[in-house]
């Protein structure tokens, strides 16, 4: 940790600053403070602008009618910005910067990312027992994840510190994105990845990219204890999503879903859970548009996690507001809801494969504040749910397909009504990781798990909605014969309907 010291009333009129989210610290640093935690307490920091300085539950700086003016004029410059050149307005991220700690002279690092698209989901919906759902597609970004929105921003603040590496401990998608945004940015990168945990693809990306691979014996959280220790160093500039700047790159996925919508806002917004910034900083970026007056109401944000990696899900599992009047016997107090690790995760969603999130007390934050749930989902589940998105022309990972397979969970509890309108957040693009589709409709897929005694388990999943390739003789008959089998055999397919881009 860095000898910065906290700074009180000479920045607390500043425009944004870092603050440490622990109610009982507080303490401000200026955005030019070089930390990824508070200095006084070790808390997580935020990163606050005095704009969107009111909390959701109604204390209003400024009267009602300045707050609707306020959500009025950003609404309208921000569709004013969707037919313009420049190319700040032509990032999904950047478009938002009236949200963003970066005055109009900020050197911005850009790979156009955002701009992803919203599709409807009819099959997924069917499957969900839905009559609608959307699917925003953050697998659309440039190096095929989430990350690239968050990334833009830490790699700009990069910048602005001067800093000469940046580095990041990963499961892979925040790797691949790092070594691309350094790439653009001509900083020097290295990426701390657990030996032969992550997909090829998303070792290739960085490789490519010219970042400096350095592939760990252990899995993700001991990654990132490893390089939280080593960014204790000047030397090294840490971009995980403990760092406030990627989730405030993150938190603009927000605004622009509720542009697509027309600003209409959805019943629930759906994400994984693995290290929780995504849900942090989409929690962050509905409140803020509430605070702003741009949204009148909050979507409630649900997380879901993979069985086996699911401490989130575990912490709440003991009680949890759910949005429904407290029982009498509730805790509300969170003290009651502390996250305790789990020491050997397991998940073929490797994306997610995570013990100890970092983010889980922003996570905790966003749930409470918008009424969400917090559930986790089985292998089956999972691998089932990621076919039927396929299904309708949208591959995604493993770990995006949580999402589906947990509201499948919701609808049938009755938490998600059935004409509610609900979007699913897919965090990373089916191309990640081709070996889990191809093993899916091979029939060959197999989960790992610990058995109590230790020793490993394995569960070889059934292939619900298969689609193998078929072996065939070079001759036209052979090919007719083929397609005609496959018609014969295509009762089991999940739900018709016409996917259509909105
Ligand atoms: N989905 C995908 C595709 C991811 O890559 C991740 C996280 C998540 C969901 C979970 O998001 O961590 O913000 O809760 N991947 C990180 C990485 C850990 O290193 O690429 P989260």
């Amino acid at each position: 940790m860095n000898t910065t010291t906290v700074l009180e009333d000479e920045i607390a009129a500043a425009p944004a600053v870092q603050r440490c989210i622990e109610p009982s610290c507080g303490a401000r640093y200026e955005l030019a403070a070089r930390l990824y935690v508070c200095a006084r307490c070790g808390g997580l920091l935020d990163v606050v602008r005095d704009l969107a300085e009111k909390d959701h539950a109604g204390s209003v700086k400024g009267s009602d009618s300045v707050v609707k003016a306020t959500g009025a004029a950003l609404r309208k410059l921000w569709e004013e910005r969707l037919a313009s050149p420049d190319y700040r307005d032509r990032s999904g991220v950047w478009r938002y910067r009236e949200l963003l700690p970066f005055d109009d002279e900020t050197c911005v690092v850009s790979l156009m990312e955002g701009n992803t698209p919203l599709y409807d989901a009819p099959r997924s919906a069917g499957y969900c027992g839905l009559d609608r759902l959307k699917l925003k597609h953050q697998g659309c970004n440039p190096t095929g994840s989430f990350k690239d929105t968050g990334m833009t921003a830490a790699v700009t603040q990069a910048l602005r510190l001067k800093v000469e590496t940046v580095v990041c401990a990963s499961t892979g998608n925040t790797s691949a994105s790092l070594a691309a945004y350094a790439a653009r940015a001509d900083l020097k990168c290295a990426i701390l990845v657990p030996h032969g945990q992550i997909s090829h693809a998303k070792l290739a990306q960085s490789l490519d990219y010219g970042a400096a691979v350095l592939e760990l014996d252990g899995n993700f959280d001991d990654a990132m204890r490893v390089i939280r220790e080593l960014a204790e160093d000047e030397s090294f500039y840490l971009v995980n999503s403990i760092n406030p700047f990627r989730i405030e790159g993150q938190k603009t996925v927000a605004v622009e879903m509720l542009q697509q919508l027309a600003w209409e806002v959805p019943d629930h917004v759906v994400v994984p859970g693995g290290n929780l910034g995504n849900s942090a900083a989409l929690g962050k970026g509905l409140l803020e548009l509430y605070a702003l007056g741009v949204i009148d109401r909050l979507p409630k944000l649900t997380v879901v996690q993979a069985a086996g990696a699911a401490p989130f899900a575990q912490m709440f599992a003991g009680g949890i507001p759910f949005g429904s009047p407290a029982s009498a016997n509730y805790d509300w107090s969170l003290e009651a809801l502390q996250l305790r690790p789990i020491e050997h995760p397991q998940t073929l969603a490797s994306a997610i494969k995570i013990g100890s999130p970092v983010s889980w007390k922003k996570a905790r934050r966003a749930v409470i504040e918008t009424g969400g749930r917090v559930l986790s989902v089985s292998e089956q589940e999972i691998a089932d749910a990621k076919a039927i998105i396929g299904r309708d022309g949208i591959g995604c990972e493993p770990a995006s397909a949580t999402t589906i397979a947990g509201l499948k969970v919701l609808v049938a509890e009755g938490f998600v009504g059935a004409g509610e309108n609900v979007v699913a957040v897919l965090t990373g693009h089916v191309m990640k990781d081709a070996d889990y589709a191809i093993n899916y409709h091979r029939g060959t897929l197999v989960s790992h798990s610990l058995a109590p005694d230790g020793s490993a388990e394995e569960q070889h999943l059934d292939s619900t909605f298969a689609n193998p390739p078929a072996r065939i003789k070079a001759t036209r008959k052979a090919i007719v014969d083929q397609l005609a089998r496959r018609a014969e055999d295509s009762g089991g397919q999940a739900g018709r309907g016409r996917p259509v881009l909105t």
